[in-house]
């Protein structure tokens, strides 16, 4: 089923998501041609709207997220020509009948997009399926927390398949929908210089951080219930990890692609309880200075004491031919120095200098993989440096750069959630988690965790606005690495 449906529902069609991604985002894939000429988009939630009011509402989340240049006045009205609304109390199967009628006709196919807590995904199944919108033509996209270990994540999983198998199943991880993220597999991929030395024989180490600088956002309840290993590793991290890791797919489909990704998530090697202290640091930011400004610690910004982590770093190993030997650091925190998401591939030395007699250091080259805020792939090379010296040759390390904003400086970058949806209305799967994925990234994560549990490992307090606890610095120090800042 790859075709793109008729009509699009949305449930928590009034939530934050909503209002600051997907109707932007659709906004952007309107005013661009992108959507089917006939696609409706009904939302659905408790708050109680006509069409009228949601069409308002709607015009007030675009002003408020869609920056100024991006507006035009004719596109914003006939998209908010293709909205309707029903308000629905997802917990009450009996519910859905109304929303039935306000659909109508739904041979031309439905996409519906759950944006709500998992425990209302069990009764809106339920409610769907008794109102008959479940059937061969409806797939469905879940957004996360799609659980919070293994067994819930299972749990989840069981019940959505009841009314939608795996093929119409769509689990969103919003940075495979981000541009430079599919560009990691254009890299590797669409060219032949790297994959020869992108194994053991080439990379000593990678690093992936996804910094933040941002604090608690207003989501104190939801966030001391998750941290960040639940938030951030157990999703983002271990997708990049998989697309920098995975043999190359036969083809780019959703099945050559999440064959080769499920392979790599299930070959992470598996700590002991007793390994998990050496392997993982866990943090927890306190007061601070943030882009110049005074800021919160986390128990203060929450009100209450708490143990929960707010960053985490890993020394993680894919344990199969290709990367035997290699360590992958991941780490990731709210409230650290820059916003910053890139992978590291640091390459093995040369394996002999002909230049240590002439006075001449070497580095070894590094590639970095910059996806925000700013989107570049720099590979760091050594050059000689220009003059004429008599006592040898001087080489220093300068960047190759692929500034992608400059180089595509005439198109729009996208907000992930643009393709994500596109491909959702389309029917395409290739950026969406298959459950196996999701159920292999639980299994090392809760690993992880249950060795938390059993050495009572407590976050390390550190300043917002630093790189973390001096411990995620000892962490790959020990192994003669350093963090890329
Ligand atoms: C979300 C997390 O999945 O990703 C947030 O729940 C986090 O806590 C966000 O801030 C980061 O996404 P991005 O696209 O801003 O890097």
């Amino acid at each position: 089923m790859s075709q793109a449906v008729g009509k699009l529902l949305l449930f928590g069609a009034t939530g934050d998501l909503a209002q600051r991604m997907l109707l932007p985002s659709l906004y952007g894939l309107h005013a661009d041609g992108l959507l089917p000429a006939g696609l409706t988009i009904t939302g659905t939630a408790r708050s109680d709207h006509d069409d009228a009011g949601y069409r308002k509402f709607a015009a007030d989340a675009l002003d408020e997220f869609l920056p100024a240049d991006r507006k035009d006045d004719s596109a914003v009205a006939s998209f908010l020509d293709r909205l309707n609304y029903q308000p629905l109390d997802a917990s009450q199967t009996d519910g859905f009948g109304v929303l039935a009628e306000k659909l109508g006709d739904i041979s031309g196919g439905l996409a519906i997009f759950l944006s709500t807590a998992p425990w209302l995904f069990g009764p809106t199944i339920k409610g769907l399926e008794s109102a008959g919108l479940a059937g061969d033509n409806v797939r469905i996209g879940l957004e996360k927390p799609l659980g919070r270990d293994l067994e819930s994540s299972r749990e989840i999983n069981d019940i959505v398949a009841l009314g939608f198998p795996e093929e119409r199943t769509f689990r969103i991880d919003h940075y495979l929908g981000k541009e430079t993220v599919q560009n990691i597999m254009a890299l590797r991929f669409g060219n032949s210089l790297f994959e020869p030395i992108w194994n053991s024989h080439g990379v000593d180490h990678v690093q992936i951080t996804v910094s933040e600088t941002v604090g608690l956002e207003g989501r104190a309840g939801f966030y001391d219930d998750t941290g960040a290993m639940r938030d951030m590793v157990q999703n983002h991290m271990l997708q990049l990890l998989a697309l920098i890791a995975m043999e190359p797919p036969a083809r780019f489909d959703g099945t050559a692609i999440r064959d080769e990704k499920v392979k790599v998530l299930r070959s992470l090697r598996k700590m002991t309880p007793a390994e998990v202290p050496h392997l993982t640091v866990t943090g927890q930011y306190g007061p601070g200075a943030s882009k110049g400004e005074i800021v919160k610690g986390y128990t203060e910004e929450l009100g209450k004491p708490s143990g929960t982590e707010t960053f985490v770093a890993i020394k993680a190993n894919v344990d199969n031919w290709r990367w035997a030997g290699v360590p992958f650091y991941l780490r990731t925190g709210k409230r650290l120095a820059e916003r910053r998401s890139e992978i590291v591939i640091q390459f093995k030395p040369v394996p002999h200098s002909i230049f240590a007699d002439r006075g001449g250091q070497l580095q070894a080259n590094t590639l970095v993989i910059r996806l925000q805020p700013e989107e570049y792939i720099r590979l760091l090379v050594m050059a000689k440096q220009p003059g004429l010296d008599r006592d040898g040759i001087r080489l220093r390390e300068v960047p190759l750069n692929l500034a992608l904003d400059h180089e595509f400086a005439g198109t729009r970058r996208r907000i992930a959630y643009e393709r994500l949806l596109l491909d959702l209305i389309e029917g395409d799967p290739t950026l969406f988690v298959r459950r196996d994925e999701v159920e292999a990234q639980w299994e090392w994560i809760d690993g992880i965790r249950a060795g938390w549990e059993a050495n009572d490992v407590h976050p390390k307090p550190y300043a917002s606005g630093s790189w973390g606890p001096s411990a995620a610095i000892a962490l790959t120090e020990r192994d003669g690495v350093t963090w890329n800042e």
